[in-house]
């Protein structure tokens, strides 16, 4: 088996200038500031200007993460940009933000998981760096979620927001360190990932358009009772799948960085790992949820307030539309 191992040797993330709170939305729609804090813990979220793409938030959330790991774009040789919500149905938006780099080769594609999304890309990264085929890897969640939702359905339209988050992937092994901003770490790079996909719940959250079905973008729908209830299932399950993999219990996680749809959801799957809710990154209050960016975002929020230390251990869990779901259990 390669002893080589995928380093996070830098992040970043981006969130659109423009902040709306819930009273803002309360003015328009049939909702309360109350409500949706009691129900999901959300208080604001950033909504993209006009003509803000996708790869606009991607671009800065990456120009950042390569200044943290202290690395010039030329060394990327693989760009996956996790989205759902994708500037064109095609050319991938990775090969725009290639182009905007300045980077001519390598490989650039994007994934679609849905909220997963990140872990799935971060997996697909992880595993061409095992298998030796690039050396430096640039994963990013972006989205623009105000793009694809029913504004006027007060059960979804509350719930969501735009944003980015990236990360820098580079070989090394086991027992070699990096050099970064970070400084000279004891870090081990992603110890595990841990997927999992099941397609008869495709319709519980989905989005009633696409190019091939209605030639239309269609809007976000979902059954958030259902979904809510699988989330809280699934995200300990694999939280503890990827714990039981690499022989370690919960008291050895420093944190958890969980995918960032509702406080409820974080809550019942802290509890059910029987970790503190001290040792989990929460932005859902400030950003709500931003699928595919939303455990970049946290992750860069963990880093940058000195939270996460080189030498922690991290729990990333996600679950989203498909049904999607998965884990990676990372040593920082
Ligand atoms: O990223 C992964 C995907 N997404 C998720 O993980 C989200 C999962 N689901 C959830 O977070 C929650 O189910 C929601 C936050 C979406 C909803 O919370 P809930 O406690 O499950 O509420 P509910 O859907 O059962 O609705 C309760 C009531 C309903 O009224 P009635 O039928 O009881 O009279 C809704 O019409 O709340 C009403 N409601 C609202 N009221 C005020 C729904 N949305 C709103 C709203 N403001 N925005």
């Amino acid at each position: 088996m390669s002893n080589i191992r995928s380093r996070i040797v830098g992040c970043g993330s981006y969130l659109p200038e423009r902040i709306v709170t819930n009273r803002e939305l309360a003015e328009r729609l049939d909702t309360s500031d109350d409500w949706i804090i009691a129900r999901t813990g959300i208080k604001e979220r950033h909504i993209a200007a006009d003509g803000e793409l996708t790869s606009d938030l991607a671009l800065r959330a990456s120009k950042q993460a390569l200044g943290h790991a202290l690395l010039e774009a030329g060394a990327v040789d693989l760009i996956i940009v996790c989205t759902t919500t994708p500037d064109d149905t095609f050319p991938a938006t990775a090969t725009r933000v290639q182009a905007e780099l300045g980077i001519t080769e390598g490989i650039a594609f994007d994934i679609q998981a849905v909220c997963s999304g990140f872990v799935y890309g971060l997996t697909v990264a992880d595993n061409f760096i095992k298998a030796g085929q690039v050396e430096t890897a640039l994963v990013i969640g972006a989205e623009t979620y105000s793009r694809i939702l029913d504004w006027e359905d007060r059960g979804t339209c509350v719930l969501f927001g735009d944003g980015a988050g990236a990360v820098v992937l580079r070989a090394g092994t086991s027992d070699a360190a990096i050099p970064g901003e970070m400084g000279w770490g004891q870090a081990q790079g992603i110890l595990s990932t841990h997927l999992h996909s099941d397609g008869r719940y495709r319709d519980i959250l989905y989005v009633d358009g696409g190019p091939s079905a209605t030639q239309t973008v269609g809007h976000l729908r979902m059954s958030g009772r259902e979904v809510f209830r699988h989330a809280v299932t699934d995200l300990a399950a694999v939280a503890k799948e990827s714990l039981d993999a690499n022989g370690v219990g919960i008291d050895a996680v420093d944190w958890i960085v969980p995918h960032q749809a509702n406080q409820r959801i974080i809550d019942g799957v802290a509890r059910k790992l029987g970790i503190s809710l001290d040792r989990v990154i929460v932005t859902v209050d400030r950003h709500a949820n931003t699928s595919a960016a939303s455990i970049p975002l946290a992750l860069d929020q963990g880093i940058s307030d000195g939270r996460i230390k080189r030498g922690d251990l991290v729990l990333l869990e996600a679950m989203g539309g498909g049904l999607t779901w998965g884990a990676a259990l990372v040593r920082w």
